[in-house]
């Protein structure tokens, strides 16, 4: 990336894991040109459907389990939530959820209601009514969910408390719970999906599948887009009383959903996804000093750990200062992000961690 002066930058950070193919790649272009020439925006529901969103649409639940064959689009990963949310009460006929402390679903009401933070909650409360939240990762705490549940929403890996991955275990439990009480499931992927955590989709690396399955950031390959998946029994909900369930304008824009397409083809055919462990353990090694705390990890989702956020802030500047974009995370504060394209070159790997090793060894 290059600032006005003209100043050069290595991105560790992809946009907050959206740029999961890197920048201008020329594929995704060509799809967004193509598809601005045709149309832009015509009429989302109604008489027609759109072509982009229904191929979109498609090429996604092939890549899916059988359960999850049912997509609706939104304009953003926040209104992906939104949706879910209403469509976990229109199935159930329940209202109280479920949520976890540290977790981040988006900035709307609906999904500020099942954040997982007072700090970021209490401006702007009351909230929606009903939501419990619980220790993620806590198997006696799952004795919470019961027949009043309509969800439990849960990042499938927790991103903004610093890279929290949960044992295989507690995901199964959580599974077993939801199918006793008739709870839907629902796994926020919008972080983490796409390749990000080293297979197509998180929740492969757990043998659990949930009931709803949030998509958004690197689904739009760059451009603005989200969707909330499920089986169509249950989106079927949303057909009547009312009529659409769910009402949107922008949500599965032709250009974002050609550009996605494109980006997740690449993703699949230039088998990205099967170098992104060999490139996390590459950053693991190479991330060693005494200042660091701990390095928490699952594929190209990093999170490195340090004793407060003063040190950490101090660490971000200078990195920007010398060529490396970086951040930190909202909930974990004292953690710098590291979450690259993930067809990252291993050199540019190498010169970033000896950037990161360089400014600590002088603060
Ligand atoms: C896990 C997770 N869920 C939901 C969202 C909200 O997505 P958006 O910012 O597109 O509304 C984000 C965004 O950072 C996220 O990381």
């Amino acid at each position: 990336m290059w600032d006005a002066d003209g100043k050069e930058y290595l991105d560790l950070i992809a946009g907050i894991s959206v740029c999961n193919i890197g920048h201008g790649h020329p594929a995704v272009i060509e799809a967004i040109q193509k598809q601005a020439e045709a149309y832009l925006h015509i009429m989302v529901y109604g008489e027609f459907v759109e072509n982009p969103q229904v191929h979109y649409a498609r090429f996604l639940t092939q890549h899916l389990p059988a359960n999850l064959n049912s997509v609706f689009f939104t304009a953003s990963g926040s209104e992906a939530t939104e949706g879910a949310m209403k469509l976990a009460k229109r199935y159930t006929g329940r209202h109280q959820m479920i949520s976890f402390k540290h977790s981040y679903h988006g900035s709307t009401q609906g999904a500020l209601s099942v954040m997982g933070s007072e700090y970021w909650q209490q401006a702007f409360r009351p909230l929606l009514p009903g939501i419990t939240q619980l220790d993620y990762n806590d198997i006696e705490a799952l004795e919470n969910i019961n027949h009043q549940t309509a969800c439990v929403i849960a990042e499938t890996i927790q991103a903004e408390a610093g890279v929290n991955v949960p044992q295989k275990e507690w995901l199964q439990a959580l599974r077993k719970k939801c199918d006793e009480t008739g709870a839907l499931l629902i796994f926020d992927e919008i972080q983490s999906g796409f390749g990000r955590n080293g297979t197509l989709w998180a929740f492969e690396q757990f043998g659990v599948v949930p009931d709803i399955l949030l998509l958004g950031k690197a689904l739009g390959g760059g451009m603005p887009l989200g969707a909330f998946v499920s089986d169509k029994k249950i989106m079927d909900s949303f057909t009547h009383n009312p009529v659409l369930g769910h009402i949107n304008t922008f949500g599965g824009h032709p250009v974002s959903c050609a550009a996605g397409m494109a980006a997740m083809k690449i993703l699949i055919e230039d088998e990205i996804i099967q170098a992104v462990q060999n490139k996390e353990s590459q950053f693991v090694a190479l991330l060693q000093h005494p200042k660091i705390v701990k390095v928490n990890s699952c594929g190209l989702m990093i999170a490195v750990h340090f004793d407060s956020f003063e040190t950490n802030k101090k660490i971000i500047d200078k990195l920007i200062e010398s060529g490396v974009f970086t951040d930190w995370f909202l909930f974990a504060a004292h953690a710098l992000r590291i979450a690259p394209p993930l067809n990252i070159a291993d050199e540019d790997i190498a010169f970033a961690c000896s950037k990161i090793i360089e400014v600590l060894d002088h603060i």
